[in-house]
């Protein structure tokens, strides 16, 4: 349906012109009503959409399971309740619009339930189900002509040894469902540690996993995609990223790769998303490898954290193209509007109050966007914040990014 220009981020048109709602509701009582958005979860990223549904003159009523979450004090209205339990889900939509997700671990049955109610669920119950299973996800990809690393589903750990007797070692062993920042991941790099990575992972308790073989790139690339409900697209530039320990660290944008890599990467993340019919925005991870070869990792169906930089560095973020697209409005530009822009996570180095020591530092640093989430706790490895700065160059964006987040602490 559209035409894409190698390296470049780019836009696509539908062609049904969108109908596009009205914030005033021209109801006979003549009472303004501002359109709604509902979010399931108050997590970070669901504070980043609330600010950009906020700008667009939108409500926010977020479901959260605690009193204390990011996006509480950005929120019009707050439910506390069990998202995985239909009544407070029917709560929420009652209220709102539109309902969308910040994370993808709620219970697909649940959310199935607003549709059968006739509520609007963006991305659908469906979709989430698909997502929700890694293993049946990447055959998804995979029967759609993507590339993707070999993976098999593994009953028992003999399963394991004859698949690194097969495949080779270093192998990855991968929970099917709720893994994320690296948790439900262990690579085996000998027999010998199969059997503690199956207990660590929750095979001995009936976790369903799956064996990938080890891909060895030389870079992780990811490229967000929104996709309107009817069919528009938005593809932001091909960026990289850097985990350490399987966890984000630092984003650069646009990813210091070939025009004909970036150009592979963004076709191969536009294609993904239109296998899983979604609609909203989505991150979708990739490895390149040595010789120029890119396998699909994974879709995250949201807001991703290698797209926190587009607040900053691009003409319409992430969260608004979010939020325009579950609410059937016409997407925004993801062009970058600075030639270069780098994005480094602040993560907490131990257990604490969720309050950031050095901000005043970090602040001082010009040029830097600082983001503190405001999570009530920190922990190990947990992200706090971000830091964004933009540049004429990716160093120069990095100095000045990792300048100021060398000066916050968490714990
Ligand atoms: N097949 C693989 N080969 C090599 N490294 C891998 C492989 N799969 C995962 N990794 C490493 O582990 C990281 C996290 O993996 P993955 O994205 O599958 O897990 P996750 O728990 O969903 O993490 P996140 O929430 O950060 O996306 C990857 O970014 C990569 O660095
Ligand atoms: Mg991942």
């Amino acid at each position: 349906m559209s035409t894409y220009y190698a390296g470049e981020s780019s836009r696509t048109l539908a062609a049904e012109p969108q109908s596009v709602p009205s914030i005033v509701d021209s109801s006979p009582s003549e009472t303004r009503r501002a359109i709604t958005l509902g979010i399931i979860g108050g997590g970070q990223l669901a504070k980043m959409t609330a600010q950009a549904a906020s700008q667009l003159g939108c409500e926010v009523v977020i479901l959260e399971r605690q009193a204390e979450f990011p996006a509480g004090s950005l929120a019009t209205r707050t439910l506390i309740g069990d998202w995985d339990e239909p009544e407070s889900l029917l709560e929420l939509a009652a209220l709102v619009d539109v309902v969308t997700l910040e994370n993808e671990f709620v219970q697909t049955n649940s959310l199935a339930t607003l549709e059968h109610h006739g509520h609007k669920l963006w991305p659908s119950s469906a979709m989430m189900r698909l997502i929700q299973d890694k293993l049946a996800q990447k055959q998804t990809l995979a029967g759609a002509g993507l590339p993707v690393p070999r993976m098999r589903a593994v009953e028992r750990t003999e399963d394991v040894v004859a698949t690194a007797t097969e495949w080779g070692l270093p192998l990855l062993l991968k929970a099917r469902r709720n893994a994320y920042d690296g948790k439900g991941n262990v690579t085996l790099r000998a027999v010998a540690d199969i059997e503690m990575a199956w207990r660590k992972l929750g095979g001995h308790h009936g976790n369903a996993l799956f064996a990938e073989q080890f891909c060895p790139f030389t870079n992780e690339l990811a490229v967000i995609v929104t996709r309107g409900v009817n069919g528009e697209v938005a593809t932001y530039p091909v960026v990289e990223t850097v985990q350490r320990d399987h966890i984000c660290h630092l984003v650069r944008a646009p990813a210091p790769v070939a025009p004909e890599i970036a150009g592979l990467a963004a076709e191969l993340a536009r294609s993904a998303v239109a296998a899983v019919a979604a609609v909203g925005t989505f991150g979708v991870e990739m490895f390149l490898t040595g010789d120029g070869e890119i396998l699909v990792n994974e879709l995250a169906p949201r807001v991703h954290n290698s797209g926190h930089y587009t607040i900053e560095a691009c003409h319409c973020s992430q969260f608004e193209n979010h939020v325009r697209a579950v609410l059937g409005w016409p997407l925004g530009s993801p062009t970058l509007r600075t030639p270069a822009a780098v994005m480094v996570n602040l993560l907490a180095s131990t257990d604490g109050p969720g309050t950031p020591n050095g901000l005043g530092d970090a602040l001082r640093v010009e040029g830097a966007h600082v983001h503190i989430y405001g999570k009530a706790r920190s922990g190990k490895g947990r992200k706090m914040g971000h830091v964004t700065a933009t540049g004429a160059t990716l160093e120069e964006a990095f100095a000045v990014a990792q300048c100021a987040a060398d000066c916050i602490s968490f714990g």
